[in-house]
C-alpha cells in the first residue's frame, strides 16, 4: 500500500469515529495488528490553530503511531491551510480532510459533506493546503449529497488533479445518513474516476469476507473499517489473514478479550486520567462484553464505575456470576456461545450469500454523534 511517500504493509485502515478513535483505541487496534494507518476524530481547524486544549487532546499521539492522519474539518481556506501546517510541524504523517460529515453544525459552515457540492471552491481550498505542506493530504467523502448528486467521482478526479494523495469513500450519500446499504457500484465509480491515487472503500465492513467483497467488487486499493472495529478490534488482524490465506481466524476467547479490554482501560486512564478515562470507557467496555456470552451482570455494573479498582471489582463479581455458564474446561457451554459475526451489505434475501455474511444493520452508537 502506498500513500504519498509512505509504503506500508496493510491495506486496511481504521476510519475516524468522533468520540471513539482516540489514542487509546487506536493503540489497542494497532497492538492487536493488521492496521498500519489510522486517523484521528475530526478536528475543527480553527480550534486547532487557536490551540484549543480539546483540539490538542484530539491530535495527541505517541511514537508507536508512525502513520497517523489528523482529520481536519472547516471551510475557511486560510484556517485549513494553517491547521495543516501546524499538523505537519508536529511531525504527524498526514492530513485528511473531512468532506463527508452530515452533521448540521459542520455542514452549516460549509464543511463536511457541503464540500461535495462545490467542486471548484473545494479544489481551491485543498490546493491551498497542499501548497502549504510536504506531507500527503487525503480526503474522506461520501458518494455525494444525495442520489441526484453523486459528485464523488468528479470530486475525486478534481482532487487528484490538485495533488490529493488518496481518497477514502463511504459508499452512502449524505441524505442516507446510515440507512440503507453501502453502494459498492458507487465506490467503484470513484475508483474508475481517478488515475493513479489509491481509493479506499468504506462502509458496513464487519467481517473479513465483507472486506474481500468490497475489494473484489469495487477494485478499491484498501478498505477502511469504523463501526466494525468497535465491536471487534480484532477485525484488522483477522481480515489481513483472510485476504492473505483465505483462512478464517479463530475468535479470541474470553481471557484474551479481557486482557485487551484491561489494556484499553489502562491506556484510557493514562491519556485521560482515572475519573474521565473510566467514564469514557464505559461504552467500549460494554462492546467488549458483547462477545462474552451471557453478560447481563457485567452490563449492569459497567455504567457506574469511576475507578480502576471498581472496574476490577465488577469484573471479579461478573466472573463469579458467569461461572455456572462454563463447562469443566472453563469454556462457555455451547448453548451460551455468541453467534457468528455477520456483515450488513450482504443482502438478506440473496440465497448465494452464506448466512454468516448477512445482517440487517450495524448499530450506530447513541450520543451527540449519532447523526453521523
Ligand atoms: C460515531 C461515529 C462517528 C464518526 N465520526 C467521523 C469523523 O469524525 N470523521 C469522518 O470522516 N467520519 C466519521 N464517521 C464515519 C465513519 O468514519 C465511517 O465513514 C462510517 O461509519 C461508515 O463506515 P463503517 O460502516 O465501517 O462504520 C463517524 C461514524 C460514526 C458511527
Amino acid at each position: 500500500m502506498r500513500i504519498g511517500p509512505y509504503t506500508f504493509d496493510s491495506n486496511l485502515f481504521l476510519s475516524p469515529l468522533a468520540g471513539y478513535t482516540n489514542l487509546p483505541f487506536r493503540l489497542v487496534v494497532r497492538e492487536i495488528g493488521g492496521v498500519d494507518w489510522t486517523t484521528t476524530d475530526l478536528v475543527n481547524a480553527r480550534s486547532l490553530i487557536e490551540r484549543n486544549p480539546r483540539a490538542l487532546q484530539l491530535i495527541r499521539t505517541c511514537p508507536a503511531e508512525k502513520l497517523l492522519a489528523v482529520q481536519l474539518f472547516g471551510a475557511v481556506p486560510e484556517e485549513m491551510r494553517d491547521a495543516a501546517a501546524l499538523v505537519e510541524s508536529l511531525g504527524i504523517a498526514s492530513v485528511d480532510i473531512n468532506m463527508g460529515c452530515p452533521v448540521k453544525k459542520v455542514v452549516g459552515i460549509g464543511g463536511g459533506s457541503a464540500m461535495m457540492t462545490e467542486l471548484g471552491k473545494t479544489a481551491r481550498l485543498v490546493r491551498g493546503m497542499i501548497d502549504a505542506v510536504k506531507i500527503p493530504v487525503t480526503a474522506k467523502m461520501r458518494l455525494g449529497w444525495d442520489e441526484q448528486n453523486l459528485t464523488a467521482p468528479d470530486l475525486a478526479r478534481v482532487l487528484e488533479d490538485n495533488g490529493v494523495a488518496a481518497i477514502f469513500v463511504h459508499g452512502r450519500t449524505r441524505a442516507q445518513g446510515f440507512s440503507g446499504t453501502v453502494n459498492l457500484a458507487g465506490i467503484r465509480a470513484v475508483v474508475q474516476a481517478v488515475r493513479r491515487i489509491p481509493v479506499i472503500g468504506n462502509g458496513d465492513v464487519t467481517t473479513p469476507e465483507a472486506a474481500k467483497k468490497m475489494l473484489d467488487e469495487t477494485g478499491c486499493a484498501g478498505v477502511s473499517i469504523g463501526r466494525g472495529a468497535f465491536y471487534n478490534p480484532w477485525i484488522f488482524a483477522h481480515t489481513r489473514r483472510f485476504l492473505a490465506t483465505g483462512q478464517p481466524s479463530p475468535e479470541p476467547g474470553y481471557a484474551e478479550r479481557v486482557q485487551v479490554m484491561r489494556r484499553h482501560l489502562d491506556l484510557m486512564i493514562e491519556v485521560f486520567g482515572e475519573d474521565y478515562g473510566c467514564r469514557l470507557f464505559r461504552r467500549p467496555a460494554a462492546w467488549y462484553a458483547k462477545r462474552f456470552g451471557p453478560a447481563k451482570e457485567f452490563k449492569r455494573g459497567v455504567t457506574q464505575f469511576r475507578t480502576r479498582a471498581e472496574f476490577e471489582a465488577l469484573l471479579a463479581s461478573y466472573e463469579r456470576w458467569r461461572a455456572p455458564f462454563l463447562d469443566e474446561s472453563g469454556e462457555l457451554r455451547a448453548a451460551y456461545r455468541p453467534g457468528p459475526l455477520v456483515a450488513s451489505f450482504m443482502r438478506d434475501d440473496d440465497p448465494d450469500e452464506p448466512a454468516v455474511l448477512r445482517r440487517e444493520a450495524i448499530p450506530v452508537p447513541k450520543g451527540p454523534v449519532d447523526v453521523w
